[in-house]
């Protein structure tokens, strides 16, 4: 029996967002240098990409490298960059093929012109892709800091009203949704951290804020399908309230 029949085809969640920590710990653990740490995550990334196509998810995004973790020594950053990179193009005939559709949040303009360049090429390449209901979005977190995005949604907004396009009373809560990196994409129904840390690590402050949180020991190499179905599981045994009662929720 594969192990995907025991999750409800109903509960899927639509968006799934994850913070895949634990490649240098991984890494270590095999006295190894960090960096093939990065290098097994990146088989991960493949492997639940696959799986989240398969079981029809919507969104799934990856926290990949934080605005934080340009303070890491430059050779991991630069091995970091350099894997992404072999990773977009090794990826990219597989996403057309499979109806997924990259994007990205993030300070894009802060990495290698490179890097850049084949990371805009996949996303247009890719654009046309999970147009109708079936398809993935693969949205990937490059340079990504939420408050920053917070920052930069609220200047957007400030300039706006300034020049007349809206008043400050028009701003609600999804006209600043509608200014953030994650614009048109739905908020994430589960977070899954790997590594053990039980913190957010500036990641989708706003958008998490009725995410089901699912922390594993599992170091992101190490997660597979298997552990991803399990993290499922988890979630499609959540009742979630959105601050009401449980037996108001019956009474629906
Ligand atoms: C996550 O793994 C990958 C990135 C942050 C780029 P880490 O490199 O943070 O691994 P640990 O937490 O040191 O084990
Ligand atoms: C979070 O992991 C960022 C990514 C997974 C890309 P970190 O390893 O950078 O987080 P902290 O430093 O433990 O909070
Ligand atoms: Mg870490």
């Amino acid at each position: 029996m594969h192990e995907n029949s025991v999750l409800n085809p109903e509960r899927i969640p639509r968006h799934v967002a994850i913070i895949m920590d634990g490649n240098g710990r991984w890494a270590k653990q095999r006295n190894l240098p960090r960096i093939m740490g990065h290098k097994a995550g990146t088989e991960s990334v493949k492997n639940i990409v696959k799986s989240a196509r398969e079981l029809n998810l919507e969104v799934l995004t990856l926290y990949a490298f934080s605005i934080e973790n340009w303070k890491r020594p430059s050779f991991e950053v630069q091995g970091l960059m350099t894997l992404l990179k072999t990773f977009l193009k090794s990826e990219l005939q597989n996403l057309l093929d499979k109806n997924i559709s990259l994007r990205c949040i993030g300070e894009i303009e802060k990495l290698p012109p490179d890097v850049q360049k084949i990371l805009l090429q996949v996303i247009e390449d890719t654009a046309r892709n999970a147009e109708g209901k079936e398809g993935l979005i693969l949205n990937l977190a490059l340079s990504y800091g939420s408050r920053s995005e917070i920052l930069r949604a609220a200047r957007i907004m400030a300039e706006k009203c300034v020049s007349g396009q809206f008043d400050p009373e028009d701003i609600s809560e999804k006209l600043f949704a509608s200014h953030l990196y994650t614009a048109g994409l739905p908020d994430p129904d589960l977070l899954i951290r790997t590594g053990g840390e039980s913190r957010l690590s500036n990641f989708l402050l706003w958008q998490l804020s009725y995410a089901e949180l699912y922390i594993t020991e599992t170091m992101w190499p190490d997660f597979n399908a298997e552990r991803f179905f399990e993290a499922l599981k988890y979630f499609q045994g959540r009742e979630r309230r959105f601050g009401q009662t449980s037996e108001q929720l019956q009474a629906e």
